[in-house]
């Protein structure tokens, strides 16, 4: 069974109560997004591999550890996924950046993928896939098929919140995969929105409708 990390900290606490409130404008919204993506990210990126080499300080040589080459990777869901991903960008600019359009079709209610961009070498990364509404995990787990399928090994997700059935649901199609998520809230409502939740994280974040 994959771990499932609730990033417990005060300051994500407060923020998310920020995210949370219909009366937050956009503007608002989308920066304090980008502050709690760098605290989630220190929880998040905890297990990347370092490399050893050297560096000369002004005053002598000495060991020190550098992300590896070919760099971590962060791949963003569309289109709310961009909402973490340039929080993680922000701390780490080393990282190659992949992204996965997918969408709900109508008929069978299955995600399709409509768009796939991905770095080279993806296989030999460690993978970061962000989608901040982790609700009935139907995206999330046609995401993470498809990174399989392209050789992805080492992964992770991020969630700014998730769901229980979601959760129980990516828990059950990748038991390997980690998630880390900055709240767990109380269930989905009948249209698949996240109770509590924020609402739309897409619209909340674009200003949209
Ligand atoms: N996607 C969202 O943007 N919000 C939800 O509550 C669920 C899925």
């Amino acid at each position: 069974m994959s771990t499932l990390t609730v990033i417990d900290h005060p300051l994500v606490k407060h923020k998310l109560t920020i995210l949370r409130d219909v009366a937050t404008p956009f503007p608002t919204f989308r920066r304090v997004l980008r502050e709690t993506t760098w605290l989630l990210a220190y929880e998040t990126t905890r297990h990347l591999r370092v490399e050893s080499g050297t560096v000369e300080t002004p005053l002598e040589e000495m060991t020190a550890h550098s992300l590896p080459n070919p760099a971590p990777c962060l791949i963003s869901i569309l289109r709310a996924g961009n909402g973490l991903v340039d929080g993680l960008m922000d701390v780490m600019p080393e990282a190659a950046v992949g992204h996965l359009g997918l969408v709900r079709n109508p008929k069978t209610l299955l995600p399709e993928e409509y768009y796939c961009k991905l770095p080279s070498e993806i296989e030999k990364r460690q993978v970061i896939l962000a989608d901040p509404m982790l609700a009935t995990g139907g995206s999330t787990i046609a995401a993470i098929d498809r990174l399989r399928e392209k050789g992805v090994r080492n992964l992770v997700f991020l969630s700014l919140l998730a769901a229980p059935e979601g959760v129980e649901a990516l828990q059950s199609a990748h038991p390997d995969v980690p998630i880390f998520t900055g709240a767990l809230d109380r269930e989905l409502n009948e249209k698949g929105y996240i109770l509590p939740g924020l609402g739309d994280a897409g619209d909340r974040i674009y200003g949209t409708e």
